[in-house]
């Protein structure tokens, strides 16, 4: 079976070949070596790809530059993946290898995890002159010597809401992570995500990539990363992720949602031990409230349980969220003197507002965290 597959990509491969080298011979003994190495890149990329996801052999020459090498079998490539391969895991392997050896440790990573996959690309594919890091003017070279430079990715996905965990792989360049890694960092949210990297390199550790990640942009969590060699084995790839702490932080719900009367608003929930026990009720789910009308200045109703009490004698202002008895909440629309224990506080409402939003009879609340 294998043997068929091989010769009909054997045949793809030169239909590939065949009009480019016809139409515009390849030049030198370098660009035939590159050809060919490209050429057993692809066919070993395709074989683990279904029959109906090989591409058009006639369409080859990508970039329309005459010269059929590794910039078009990465746009070849690029066509056929989708963007993520969609999963029902909230981890994604998002990775650039542009030799795949990194791209071996991202699939070995796929595989033990069952994570999703994005591989980004440059949107100007990287030459193999592109990437010849003995000449010191080469692009990559150029781009790593510039801080500041972001390389353009070809396509992004348009969130990353649906992952908790990214594996972020690259190569070490120049002891530094890729600026298309840089890139890809800046253009989404990680403050609540855990972000572990890896890379693989000739000889060099992870080290000085590891912390240009930490410091560029807000993460939740970022792991302690690892660097690969090309030629290390899954079972070395498995060992590691066996010693990461993956297990999701539950984050602090120090805020929550309420809606009243068709209108949401957002309050802050008291550091203590209401507020507390408050945080962890509505960590299990969101509360409605039957709240009643009372004196022209709060609505109160039973919550579902007891909270801890410390009660103080206060003067409530419109906003204030109370435990009353300990099994009550009351919301102030405005202003009272009794004893109860702070819960929250509603924010960057008026009490003009909270008045209207309130009106005049019982209301129902639901009240959501925030994480
Ligand atoms: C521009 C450039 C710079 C590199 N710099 C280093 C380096 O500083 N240290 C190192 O050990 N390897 C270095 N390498 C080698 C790559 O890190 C190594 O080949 C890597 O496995 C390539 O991964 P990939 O196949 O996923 O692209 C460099 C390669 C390139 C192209």
């Amino acid at each position: 079976m294998k043997k068929k597959i091989l010769t009909v990509l054997a045949a793809c491969a030169m239909a590939i070949v065949l009009p480019v080298q016809t139409s515009c011979a390849v030049n030198t003994a370098e660009e035939s070596a590159d050809l060919a190495a490209g050429v057993r890149s692809l066919c070993d990329y395709l074989l683990t790809k279904p029959a109906e996801q090989k591409p058009d052999p006639t369409a080859a020459d990508k970039n329309q530059d005459g010269i059929l090498n590794a910039a078009d079998l990465s746009l070849i490539k690029q066509s056929m993946l989708p963007l993520t391969e969609p999963n029902e895991s909230k981890t994604l392997v998002a990775y650039f290898s542009r030799t795949n050896n990194t791209e071996k440790i991202a699939d070995y990573i796929v595989e033990l995890t069952g994570a999703a996959r994005y591989e980004m690309s440059a949107k100007i594919p990287y030459t193999d002159a592109d990437i010849r890091y003995q000449d010191s003017g080469c692009r990559a070279n150029q781009e790593q010597n510039d801080k500041d430079f972001r390389t353009e990715i070809a396509e992004m996905p348009e969130s990353l809401d649906a992952y908790d965990t990214i594996f972020l792989g690259y190569p070490i360049w120049w002891g530094e992570e890729p600026r298309i890694i840089d890139t890809f960092l800046e253009a989404y949210d990680f403050s609540g995500k855990t972000v572990i990297p890896f890379c693989t390199s000739g000889s060099s550790g992870i080290g000085q990539s590891e912390k240009r990640i930490a410091s560029l942009v807000p993460i939740g969590r970022q792991l302690t990363g690892r660097r690969f060699a090309a030629s290390a084995s899954k079972e070395s790839v498995s060992e590691w992720i066996g010693s990461l702490d993956l297990t999701p932080q539950e984050q602090e719900v120090t805020r929550m949602q309420i809606t009243v009367n068709g209108k949401t608003m957002t309050a802050s929930i008291a550091d203590n031990e209401a507020g507390k026990a408050l945080a962890a009720l509505l960590s299990e789910g969101e509360l409605t409230l039957s709240l009643k009308e009372y004196g022209g200045f709060e609505k109160v109703g039973a919550l579902p349980q007891t909270l801890p009490k410390s009660d103080t004698q206060i003067t409530t202002e419109p906003g204030d969220i109370m435990l009353y008895q300990g099994s009550q909440m009351t919301i102030f629309y405005d202003s009272n003197a009794w004893s109860y224990t702070r819960l929250g506080k509603i924010e960057n409402v008026t009490a003009a507002e909270l008045k209207e939003i309130f009106g005049t009879g019982d209301v129902t609340v639901v009240l959501t965290a925030i994480r």
